[in-house]
């Protein structure tokens, strides 16, 4: 049975670092994993050449597909559209289309990089953390939600309002993709709410401790949301998964990837309930640098290393891709946005070089 691989490289510099991703994985292909990549359009190079962002032809080849891989989409020559026209547009349709409800977002940050995290080397060294978000549920999603006019205890005037909600079933979907992570890892899990003022999150921590007897070699621990945003940067080691729900992830995983200062080396995941993932690098499409050749590439290829993860399974292949771009870092060589004085820069297609040859 092949393993069907939906890449969508984007604008910018979505097809310079998704062409470098794709060789690593024909790379291992040879060795019989049997993927089968095909390719498609998405975001603003979509809108160009069928007027839609995630066209009908794109989205039947995400439906067949195993797993996508993404660059990015969006630039400044498709800002100016019609909201429903824009390439972001895209990106939403196919979470959406997807139901891709678990982001997991790994932050770790490289010994060799130490020096471009904003915290200082001992609080952050050897730091290895993975957030998991849920992503289709909470207040961003809640109804009812709006702004109108209402007898308040002030008076009649207009009120702002959203709601958040979490159905039983969307938080145990999202506990058993982190406690399987946590599985995969250091085998312990924190939760994240805000139980002591919402009733909701109340909710999400009982539920937690049900699905936590399912997995009884994972540690749960719990924690309230505004210490774990000081934890993080005081003694972020302390964590392994942590997992939360979309407003506090949205939030709590933006703080983690800049523990780690360096945004061209941050993948992603985002899962759907059978393993069907989207994955792509944290940052956007980079129109600054794009055609350049001097886009990091390591944040896709990483990307490519937890797809071959979490999709297929494959843990042996996706740690190879994972050593390999560990070991291209000791080597020296550094992109543009991670170089410093002594090491070596390289464009894209040489870094994406240099991890086949320690593949
Ligand atoms: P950005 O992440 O594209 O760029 C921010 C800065 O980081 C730029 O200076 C860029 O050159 C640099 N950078 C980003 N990725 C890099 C890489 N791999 N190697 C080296 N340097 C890198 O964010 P920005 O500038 O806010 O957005 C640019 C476009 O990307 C916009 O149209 C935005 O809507 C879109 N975007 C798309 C996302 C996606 O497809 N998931 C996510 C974020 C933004
Ligand atoms: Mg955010």
């Amino acid at each position: 049975m092949s393993r069907k691989i939906l890449v969508l490289p984007g604008d910018g510099i979505g097809p310079e670092i998704t062409a470098e991703a794709v060789r690593v994985l024909e790379a291992l292909n040879k060795e019989g994993l049997n993927l089968e990549i095909t390719t498609g359009l998405l975001g603003g190079c979509a809108v160009d050449a069928t007027g839609e962002p995630y066209p009908a032809e794109t989205r039947a080849k995400a439906e067949a597909a195993d797993a996508v891989l993404l660059g990015a989409v969006g630039g400044p020559q498709w800002d100016t559209l019609p909201r429903e026209q824009r390439p972001e547009r895209g990106l939403l349709g196919i979470r959406k289309h997807l139901n891709l409800f678990a982001n997991l977002r790994p932050a770790i940050l490289y010994p060799e990089l130490a020096n471009a995290s904003s915290l200082k080397p001992e609080v952050v060294s050897g730091l290895d953390i993975l957030i998991v978000r849920e992503l289709t549920g909470d207040i961003y999603f809640g109804q009812p939600r709006g702004v109108e006019e209402r007898d308040t205890e002030w008076g009649r005037q207009k009120v702002g309002f959203n709601t958040m909600v979490y159905a039983e079933s969307e938080i145990r979907r999202i506990a058993h993709v982190a406690f399987q992570a946590a599985q995969k890892r250091g085998k312990k899990l924190c939760s994240v709410d805000k139980m002591n003022v919402l009733e909701c999150t109340q909710f999400w921590r009982d539920i937690f401790e049900e699905v936590a007897k399912d997995y009884p070699d994972v540690t749960l621990s719990h924690m309230l949301v505004d210490n774990a945003a000081m934890q993080l940067v005081r003694a972020p080691k302390q964590f392994d998964v942590m997992v939360t729900g979309n407003m506090f992830g949205d939030i709590l995983s933006d703080e983690a990837s800049m523990l780690t200062g360096s945004i061209g080396m941050l993948p992603s995941a985002s899962l759907d309930e059978n393993n069907k993932g989207l994955y792509e690098p944290s940052h956007g499409s980079a129109p600054d640098i794009a055609g350049k050749g001097i886009a990091n590439p390591l944040a896709t290829i990483l990307s490519a290393a937890m797809l071959l993860r979490y999709t297929f399974g494959l843990e042996a292949e996706a740690v190879r891709i994972e050593n390999a771009v560990r070991m291209v870092l000791a080597q020296g060589y550094r992109t543009a946005d991670i170089y410093e004085e002594g090491t070596r820069k390289v464009g894209t297609r040489e870094m994406g070089d240099a991890v086949l040859a320690a593949l």
